[in-house]
Order: C-alpha cells, then sequence, then structure tokens
C-alpha cells in the first residue's frame, strides 16, 4: 500500500471547491508516454495551473500501470525542477471499470479514481460505485461516477446514441454513492469526430461543420438540483482545426473530423464544471508535427527529432487550453 500523499500528489477535493468558487476548470489530460507528460508538467509549471493527469485503461494496456505511476511521481519532482514550488498534481484512474481495477490504483498511490458504471442499470451504477467509493474513501482517494452515456466509443463500451444525464435522477444518486464528483451527458463525445456530419451545419463561408450546441439547459437543470457540487466533462477536445489540416497537408487523412467549440468550454468551465478532460486534441497536435518533419525531412531517423517538435506543439496546446479556456492559470502557485 502506497499513500498519494507520500508521492507529493493531490486529490481532487480542494482542487475542485476552489474551481467552482474562482468560475475556472481543472484541466485532465491524459498520457500514455513521456513527451506527453513533458508537455503538460512544463505547461502546468510555466502556467502554474494545478492539474489531473489521467491514465485510462489504454494508457496502462500501452505503458503499464507500474510506469505510468511511477512517471506521475516523477512529474512532481521534475515541476519543482522546473520552479514550481507547490504542484498540485493529481494523478487519476480514468474510465475505471471495476472495483477491482480501482481498489489496485487507490493501493498503488493514485489519488483519484473513476468508475464508470454509466453502461450498468441505474441501480448497478449506484452500488458498485458506492462499493469503490467506501474503499477510496479510506485512504483519503476522491472518486469520479459518471450518470448518463456519451455517444461514441468510451474504452470499450460502446453507444450509438448519447443519452443526456436525467438531472432528476442526480441528488438520489450522488447522495446514495457519495461520490465526489460526477461525469454527466451534454452532448460532448469521446474522439476527433464528436458529431456526424448530418448533425452538424456547414459554414457558408468556410464550408466546415459547424456542430450543434451542447445541452446547457440540461447542465442548469443538474446544477439546480447539485447546487455546488464538482461536474465533469468527458470528451471535450475541440478538434482544432489547424492540426487537422495540417495533418490532412502532410498526408493523413481525417476528413469532417469535428470537436466541441472552445467558447462552450469557456463557457461550463465558469459554471459548477470543474474537470474537464482533454485527450484527442493532444493526440492530434503529436501526430500533425510528426506527420510535418516526416514529410519535410524524408531522411530523419532520430525520434528525437520528431518526437521533440511534436512536444513543443503540445506543450503550446496544453498552454493554451489552461490559458484561454480553463481559466486555471496561476491558481496553483
Ligand atoms: O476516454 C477515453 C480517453 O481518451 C482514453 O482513451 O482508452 O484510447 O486511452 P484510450
Ligand atoms: P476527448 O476524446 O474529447 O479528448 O475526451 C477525452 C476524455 O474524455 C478522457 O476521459
Ligand atoms: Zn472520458
Amino acid at each position: 500500500m502506497v499513500s498519494f500523499k507520500e508521492l507529493g500528489l493531490v486529490n481532487t477535493r480542494e482542487m475542485f471547491a476552489k474551481a467552482i468558487k474562482g468560475g475556472y476548470a481543472i484541466p485532465a489530460f491524459n498520457f500514455n508516454n513521456m513527451e506527453q507528460l513533458q508537455a503538460i508538467v512544463k505547461a502546468c509549471a510555466e502556467t502554474k495551473s494545478p492539474v489531473i493527469l489521467q491514465v485510462s485503461k489504454g494508457a496502462r494496456n500501452y505503458a503499464n500501470q507500474t510506469l505510468l505511476r511511477y512517471m506521475a511521481q516523477g512529474a512532481v519532482e521534475y515541476a519543482k525542477e522546473l520552479g514550481w514550488e507547490h504542484p498540485q498534481i493529481c494523478l487519476h484512474l480514468d474510465h475505471g471499470d471495476s472495483f477491482e481495477l480501482c481498489k489496485s490504483c487507490v493501493d498503488f498511490g493514485f489519488s483519484s479514481v473513476m468508475i464508470d458504471a454509466s453502461s450498468l442499470p441505474y441501480e448497478e451504477n449506484i452500488a458498485l460505485t458506492k462499493k469503490v467509493v467506501e474503499y477510496a474513501h479510506k485512504y483519503d482517494v476522491t472518486v469520479e461516477a459518471e450518470l448518463g452515456v456519451l455517444a461514441g466509443v468510451e474504452d470499450e463500451v460502446s453507444s450509438a446514441v448519447s443519452h443526456y444525464t436525467k438531472p432528476e435522477e442526480v441528488v438520489d444518486f450522488a447522495t446514495r454513492t457519495g461520490c465526489d464528483s460526477l461525469a454527466i451527458s451534454i452532448g460532448t463525445s469521446h474522439g476527433a469526430y464528436k458529431f456526424t456530419p448530418e448533425q452538424c451545419t456547414r459554414d457558408p463561408k468556410t464550408g466546415r461543420l459547424v456542430p450543434p450546441p451542447l445541452a446547457f439547459d440540461v447542465l442548469d437543470a443538474i446544477m439546480e438540483q447539485l447546487p455546488g457540487f464538482p461536474i465533469v466533462l468527458h470528451g471535450s477536445s475541440s478538434v482544432p482545426q489547424e492540426y487537422v489540416d495540417m495533418i490532412n497537408q502532410y498526408g493523413g487523412k481525417l476528413p469532417d473530423a469535428v470537436g466541441i467549440p472552445e467558447e462552450q468550454l469557456r463557457k461550463a468551465a465558469k459554471s459548477a464544471v470543474c474537470k474537464i478532460n482533454i485527450d484527442s486534441d493532444s493526440r492530434l497536435a503529436f501526430t500533425a508535427a510528426v506527420r510535418k518533419v516526416f514529410a519535410e525531412k524524408p531522411g530523419e531517423f532520430d525520434p528525437r527529432k520528431y518526437c521533440g517538435p511534436a512536444r513543443d506543439l503540445m506543450e503550446q496546446l496544453y498552454k493554451h487550453k489552461i490559458i484561454n479556456v480553463l481559466g486555471s492559470d496561476g491558481k496553483a502557485e
């Protein structure tokens, strides 16, 4: 058993309380490799932004949970080395799908876990979430739960349609489970294709897809039911057109990729939404930079020469999100 406190990590309790009060959101960035982690830590240290480092099931399969945990521990030390005196870094399990997995993360030094039982029937979601909460809270580890189903692919749980969170269920769910935060469904989804072209309109000037707005009425109704309760938005990448264009220009093929417009995330960040999950945008930045080097310098074979530019572009992306979208800069001096 390792406590996250020994590793210099923090749970989400104080982070979220401050974020709701201050009208900003904490960035929750997924990481799978060293370059992503370096870019996240540099961006957060420079902007003094609290941050949630997320490890998904896919990341665990790809990079190994043990290695990722030591990397997160290293991130705290790296942050200090960069001059960030009191790093506010949370290590979070993204989309945990069983009690055993959540328990293993708690035992292993994670400071926060998500139990995603949103695809189960309501009562089963409550029972599993409650079990995880009871265990995690013994060690002061915070728990995110989910109610409602996002469209697209949630790890291995696939759903063709989005089922918005039902505001009439949230009080019962939060009370009976004791969860610390609630991920909701209001129209976001995972990946770089968040909406089909049929769900969008087209900008007559650029010909680009304009997605439908998020269901802010559902968010408002949830906040009315649970005043001041921490709300989480998954699937919140914006799929920046510049990265999509770069990828397509240098031999990629991402037709009609579309994300959540940043002005909608800005609006959400000012509300009780205090954790915004971003993964796909970082993947796009990484791929765009690598493709550019490969296209322009076909003789290059030193990975540092293409992973380095990818890291730089991701760092720029993370800073942009922190400063211009979430407003979390300067909140962890
Ligand atoms: O929620 C999904 C995240 O983007 C993680 O995706 O399972 O492919 O790592 P992944
Ligand atoms: P994106 O695919 O929009 O980046 O969402 C990531 C996410 O929700 C991770 O849990
Ligand atoms: Zn997610």
